[in-house]
């Protein structure tokens, strides 16, 4: 299997991340996007208190956090009519293994995306593509990936463009499902859920969350579905032989994390605070900053190679991510992520503004 995998795309990224590392300040990374603002107290309390945990967890989940998520669902997803949840160890592990648990034989997903989706369709040995945005190209398929807010690029899908993919699914008879891990971050638009446009109707329909971002907890490895009971029982079926349980303290510090919006509201201006305090010193630098309206990356372009102003940036002690990784329609683009602490961010600006005044 290794054999058909792709190479792991960061290691093409060491070299620039060797040159960043010789500024005389040290290199600011703003390539990975992994958070480094700390889990809010609260929530390592609730792991804390529950670390007495001999038994195994229940792969679907305490009847706490099913209430809990399910509640979460309803009030912050508009999820109405029938549905099902299920916790995860992570959502990479759905990206990487749905195809397989649900043995798709073609997978779709955006020309510009995470990786994984396409691991996750080498994994199950299915056949691949990647499609444009506009669901009414779309071929048949078993299975379809959609991601809003997007990363890399921070688009955010309107109504229409959900419920075009929504007849798809229901035309082809095929499982739709809509990755919404950067949901909680908004910045210039508001991201919907795929689940407000179902009509109560979720056959087929599925949506995947995670607390990585949302709170700061990608070290718990907590994420979860929401969506098709039906599908949901399948996957949960599989998953009782397979493994991949929520560990049991966890499930307590995810309950604890969704009860509660304000440490979100907090994490969401920090990530826009950050990004309105990096923008300008790109336009200046020449970068047209595309999309990004919500999540955690600035997705720009100087029109030229991805590497190029990979290579710019290096020479300043930044560094950032080519957009070729995301696919080949990323080839010019660069995406910067907001996960680095403030301080990282306003030094990051200020090299860029000191590097254009030489
Ligand atoms: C679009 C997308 N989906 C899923 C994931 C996986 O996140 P996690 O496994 O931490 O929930 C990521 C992580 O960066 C992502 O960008």
């Amino acid at each position: 299997m290794r054999k058909q995998l792709p190479d792991f795309p960061w290691d093409a990224l060491a070299p620039y991340a060797e040159i960043a590392r010789k500024h005389p300040e040290g290199a600011i990374d703003l390539s990975v996007g992994t958070p480094v603002d700390s889990t809010p107290e609260f929530i390592q309390d609730a792991l804390a208190s529950n670390s007495n945990s001999p038994r195994y967890p229940l792969t679907a989940g305490t009847p706490e956090l099913r209430s809990a998520i399910s509640h979460w669902a309803k009030s912050k997803l508009g999820a109405t009519g029938d549905f099902d949840v299920l916790p995860l160890i992570g959502s990479k592990e759905l990206v990487a293994w749905l195809p397989t648990f649900l043995q798709s034989k073609k997978v779709i997903f955006p020309e510009v995306a995470y990786p994984t989706y396409l691991v996750g369709a080498i994994l199950a040995e299915s056949e691949s593509l990647a499609v444009g945005i506009d669901a009414g190209d779309w071929p048949k398929a078993d299975l379809a990936w959609i991601n809003s807010p997007s990363n890399p690029t921070g688009r955010v899908h309107s109504g229409p463009e959900y419920k075009s993919a929504i007849n798809w699914a229901r035309k082809s008879g095929s499982v739709l499902i809509s990755d919404e891990c950067y949901f909680e971050f908004a910045d210039t638009t508001e991201p919907t859920s795929i689940l407000k446009y179902t009509d109560g109707d979720n056959t087929n329909i599925l949506a995947v969350h995670s607390l990585s971002k949302r709170s700061s907890m990608a070290g718990y490895r907590a994420a979860f579905l929401i969506g098709d009971p039906l599908l949901i029982a399948e996957i949960r079926e599989v998953r009782k032989h397979a493994g991949m349980m929520v560990a049991l303290p966890v499930q307590h510090a995810m309950i604890a994390a969704l009860g509660d919006d304000k440490h979100v509201e907090q994490q969401r201006a920090r990530y826009n605070a950050r990004r309105a305090a990096l923008k300008p010193a790109l336009i200046r630098a020449g970068f047209r900053i595309d999309e990004s309206a919500a999540g955690l990356y600035i997705w720009c372009t100087r029109n030229e190679s991805a590497w190029e102003s990979v290579k710019w940036l290096s020479e300043i002690g930044i560094i950032a991510t080519p957009g070729i990784f995301y696919g080949e329609k990323g080839s010019s683009h660069i995406r910067i992520a907001m996960t680095a602490t403030d301080q990282e961010i306003q030094s990051a600006a200020k090299r860029i503004e000191s590097a254009l005044q030489k």
